[in-house]
């Protein structure tokens, strides 16, 4: 799932007149880390585990928490220092737990809440952090509440969820992400009635004007900070509050759907309520999907002083790749205006990849044998340089890339099953529908973790519920131990860079060389001391044209073994300088 965020040309006009050609040029983050006690998330690393591929321990082909648990000494050898993970709720797996049918409980293939809890002790003994994905935009259809909801029209848990009586006529059209028609709107003969899902049809959209509904959210999250984790990563949030008057949409508004569905009605109110409850009252972090529409909404989530969230996580980056008209000179752009626009106040997240997405190196760098390693590399590179906290997906520190499967029967991704289904009704072009996937599905991102070169790469001695990346036997975690050089070793090297420098952290950035279409270069700065870091995005050699005297810098790091100390970049390269 994507959302594409629209920014205001006057933004863009105004940023542009302010400044001097060829340069984009943010503020220090005026907000000094040391001062609040409370901001250990801008420092922090965060990787992000998709428990179903990352290690199974009991052989039914699904990973587990117990297979986390036996890996936790990699993620802490990783230098990351925070968790994600994505849901391991009770869920009947619509759509990979993001469909939640007990918040209170572990989803029977991950585990038991034993299991958990010594997960989360294990991670506090290596100082990692634990962050949780609230999915509460909607619930499961097997969720009690809504099969309660459901049963009648008087039932206590009626206003849990959106029904529309049948006798008022059909509804007005509503778009869903999901469903095999698109329609938002299901009909439940059992009561006469519609309800809504903005998502699947067993993702019914919670009614969050509602506060019993919010009450009930806010205990749940109450019950996973009281065990001790310190985050919550919610999701699709933007999406909870709704005019539920439900108004006529104009014809054709689910091509800008993003315009009506995210950051409407009361959205920071339940947000600062939320805060209130729950956010405040313990050292949790939080983050959004999704930055609403524009800089504005992005900013109100995130101003302290509102009391809303930490953070959030925006889509214009991640979504470059798979727009038409893809070019660094517009992955730069994109890049350096949400900097700028977060230059003064506010954090962000920088992230090229995760469950929703196919895989980095595949999308922003080149998979072929002769530059995976390089441009994975690279890539890493440009995250862990950037200012905003990292987000960063498992899999890719090995330079895990696109699975590419040819057949319809490989994917196991609802929403791509449901797409491949409806064009089939239409009589489309599925071998082009085929293609595609095998560049942007995001089950490309969920094949199982790559280990070693063993049966199944070391993930499961079962079959795994989602087919293996075919060249496991040669890019897997165990090879690149043994080598100094592997991608995995970079990325340990350059976390540390990270950690060790609060100037990657809180620096100033500055994009230099604006219309160089194969090199992004930027300058990092704090408290006088400056990096230049050159990435080469293209296959071939390249200049970059920096303005700056670098014959007496130092390098910092690179990703050939000699790296380069002047403008002349050899293919994918990345260098950092220290001026
Ligand atoms: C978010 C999740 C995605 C999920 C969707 C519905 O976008 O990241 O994986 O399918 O929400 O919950």
């Amino acid at each position: 799932m994507h959302m594409i965020n629209r920014l205001t040309a006057a933004i863009l006009l105004c940023l542009a007149a302010c400044l001097p050609a060829g340069y984009v040029i943010s503020q220090t983050n005026t907000h000094d880390p040391s001062n609040n006690v409370k901001t250990w998330w801008k420092e922090a690393i965060v990787y992000q585990v998709y428990p179903r591929s990352f290690q199974d321990s009991d052989g039914d082909g699904i990973g587990d928490l117990k297979g986390i648990i036996s890996r936790l000494d990699y993620i802490k050898s990783l230098g990351v220092n925070t968790v994600w993970l994505n849901p391991i709720y009770s869920s009947p797996n619509d759509d990979n737990g993001y469909d939640v049918s007990d918040y209170r409980n572990i989803m029977k293939d991950f585990g038991t809440m034993e299991d958990f809890d010594r997960l989360l002790k294990e991670m506090h003994a290596r100082g990692l952090k634990l962050v949780m994905d609230l999915v509460v935009n909607h619930s499961s259809d097997e969720h009690a509440w809504f099969t309660q909801s459901r049963s009648s029209r008087n039932s206590p848990y009626r206003k849990y969820y959106h029904w529309w009586p049948a006798e008022k006529g059909k509804p007005p059209y509503r778009y869903s992400l999901f469903d095999i028609n698109n329609d938002a709107w299901l009909y439940d003969s059992l009561t006469n009635a519609y309800y809504l899902h903005y998502f699947s049809r067993k993702q019914p959209d919670l009614n969050w004007e509602n506060p019993q509904v919010r009450k009930e959210i806010h205990d749940i999250m109450k019950f996973w900070a009281d065990k001790g984790i310190d985050g919550f990563r919610l999701d699709a949030f933007g999406f909870a509050a709704k005019d539920t008057t439900f108004p006529h949409f104009p014809a054709g508004f689910e091509k800008n759907f993003m315009k009506y569905y995210s950051m409407q009605g009361n959205l920071h109110g339940y947000l600062q309520e939320m805060n209130q409850e729950v956010l405040s009252k313990y050292d949790v972090m939080s983050v959004a999907e999704g930055a609403g529409n524009t800089f504005e909404d992005a900013h109100n989530l995130v101003d302290e002083d509102r009391h809303e969230l930490n953070m959030a996580y925006a889509f214009d980056g991640v979504d470059i790749a798979k727009m038409e008209g893809y070019s660094l000179l517009r992955f730069k752009e994109v890049f350096s205006r949400w900097d700028s626009a977060f230059a003064e106040k506010g954090w962000l997240s920088i992230y090229l990849a995760n469950h929703d997405q196919a895989r980095m190196v595949s999308r922003f760098g080149n998979d072929s044998p002769e530059f995976r390693e390089l441009s994975s590399k690279m890539l890493t590179t440009f995250i862990m340089t950037m200012r905003g906290t990292p987000y960063y997906y498992n899999g890719d520190e090995l330079g895990m890339t696109n699975a590419g499967f040819e057949r319809i029967e490989d994917y196991r991704d609802m929403p791509t099953m449901n797409q491949y289904q409806a064009l089939k009704n239409k009589g489309g072009d599925i071998a082009a529908f085929l293609k595609r996937l095998q560049f942007e599905c995001r089950d490309n991102g969920r094949t199982p973790f790559q280990w070693s070169g063993k049966p199944n790469a070391g993930f499961t001695t079962g079959t795994p519920w989602i087919g293996l990346n075919k060249n496991y036997a040669q890019l897997n975690a165990e090879a690149q131990e043994k080598d100094p050089q592997s991608v995995l070793h970079y990325f340990r090297r350059i976390v540390k860079l990270r950690r060790d420098n609060p100037l990657l952290v809180n620096g100033r950035y500055a994009l230099l060389d604006k219309s160089n279409p194969d090199v992004y270069t930027y300058t990092r700065e704090l408290n006088g001391k400056k990096w230049l870091i050159m990435l080469n995005f293209s296959g071939k050699p390249a200049k970059a044209h920096t303005g700056l005297a670098l014959s007496g810098g130092k390098v910092v790091m690179g990703n050939y073994p000699t790296p380069s100390r002047n403008e002349n970049l050899r293919p994918y390269e990345a260098v950092i300088i220290s001026l």
